[in-house]
């Protein structure tokens, strides 16, 4: 359910298969959708908007989704939103505020991706960081924290050394906070692209398969030495780099600084050199993949948002996404622009045209009377 976010003034929407199509021209609002659903777990959402952005121009000001889903606790309905002249989102749990936004980012995962992401691997490395620690935080829901602390206590350190002050027992407080936290989110990211590429090569080779590698000093020693001995010497590095960090105004070490790699594990081709038809193929092989390992790891399928996914894909591949799709558990959304190229689907999957702010049944797909599909994740 909906209420004026962005081009919906209001949507009651009951998926009536596990696969969601999602069709219709530009702007007719579906990405706004996926961007909905996205916002259901905590965090910023698909488009990594402002809360500003989401209330319905024309509308009085406040926004809210909600929705049923099958959880691990059992059919929950989980709501986010802002009340109108409020800036603060808040969510509710079965109506009431939840204790903290882990207790619902312990019960439901999203996976997403977006047009965006083609350009994952020719812009800057703080998009290839935000899209590894999202890959992370759906698997280890604390990651986020972990991260959160980790930045305030770099940024706190900033601006000490920017201040030119040496407080040096102020500084070695934080300098210990940042090893701290790290190296728990430098191993948190180690083990997520351990168990991701093992799930990868363990897939069924329809897509290229993706190897992700971390470009990040603490992740290295993490593979050979102890936590307690990564920590004392990025402890150690950062005291040793004050005057070096203050001269150039940020942090060289910390967890801030990784990069991810993504390398076609089958010709050895990275990422950034393919096609963007096969660094597309790359990602979707990844993002399926995830999928896979958190319904496995976490005993729950995540959510599955594939906003526009064929745009750039040969017909072979998307057969192959079509195939995969249909063999995942996740609760799907998918979209595109025209129905047609969904109709290897039709017998699986629902297909609604997006348009003047609501959804319209296609006939040619699953219809809710004749449906039968189990539907784990609703809303
Ligand atoms: N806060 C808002 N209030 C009203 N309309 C909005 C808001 N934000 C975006 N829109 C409108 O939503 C439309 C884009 O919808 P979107 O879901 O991105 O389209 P598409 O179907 O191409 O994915 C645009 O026409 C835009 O003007
Ligand atoms: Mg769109």
């Amino acid at each position: 359910m909906l209420t004026d976010f962005r081009s919906y003034a209001a949507l009651t929407w009951r998926p009536a298969a596990r696969i969601s199509v999602l069709y219709g021209p530009n702007g007719t609002g579906k990405t706004n959708l996926l961007e909905a659903l996205s916002l259901i777990v905590p965090g910023r959402g698909l488009r990594g908007a402002r809360n500003a952005d989401l209330p319905r121009l024309d509308g009085p000001g406040g926004w809210a989704v909600a929705g049923r889903f099958q959880t691990p606790e059992g059919e929950t309905i989980i709501g986010t939103g802002c009340e109108p002249g409020s800036d603060r989102r808040v969510f509710r749990l079965d109506g009431a505020a939840p204790r903290n936004q882990a207790d619902i980012s312990r019960i439901i995962a999203a996976v997403w991706l977006t047009p965006q992401m083609d350009r994952l691997f020719q812009e800057g490395l703080s998009g290839r960081r935000r899209f590894l620690d999202r890959l992370v935080w759906a698997l280890e829901p604390g990651h986020a924290r972990e991260m959160a602390s980790h930045d305030t206590a770099v940024g706190s350190r900033n601006r000490l050394l920017a201040e030119g002050r040496q407080d040096r027992a102020w500084l070695s407080g934080l300098e210990d906070s940042i090893a701290r936290h790290a190296v728990a989110a430098s191993a948190a990211r180690l083990g997520l692209v351990t168990r991701l590429n093992a799930q990868i090569a363990a897939g069924a080779g329809a897509f290229p398969p993706g190897r992700i590698g971390l470009a990040c000093p603490i992740a290295e020693r993490l593979q050979t030495e102890p936590a307690l001995a990564v920590e004392d010497w990025l402890r150690d590095g950062l005291a040793a780099n004050r005057p070096r960090d203050s001269a150039a105004g940020t942090s060289l070490l910390g967890a801030h600084r990784t990069d991810m790699r993504l390398t076609d594990a089958g010709t050895g081709t990275p990422a950034a050199l393919a096609s963007t038809g096969q660094q597309k193929a790359l990602l979707i092989g990844v993002i399926l993949a995830h999928a896979a390992l958190i319904a496995s790891a976490r005993g729950f399928a995540p959510l599955l948002l594939l906003d526009e996914p064929a745009v750039h894909l040969d017909a072979e591949r998307r057969r192959a996404l079509w195939d995969v799709l249909m063999a995942l558990s996740a609760q799907t959304v998918i979209t595109g622009t025209d129905a047609d190229i969904f109709l290897p689907l039709a017998d699986h999957a629902e297909a609604l045209a997006t348009g003047s702010g609501g959804l319209h049944p296609d006939g040619r797909f699953l219809r809710p009377e004749t449906d039968t599909a189990p539907v784990p994740t609703a809303l």
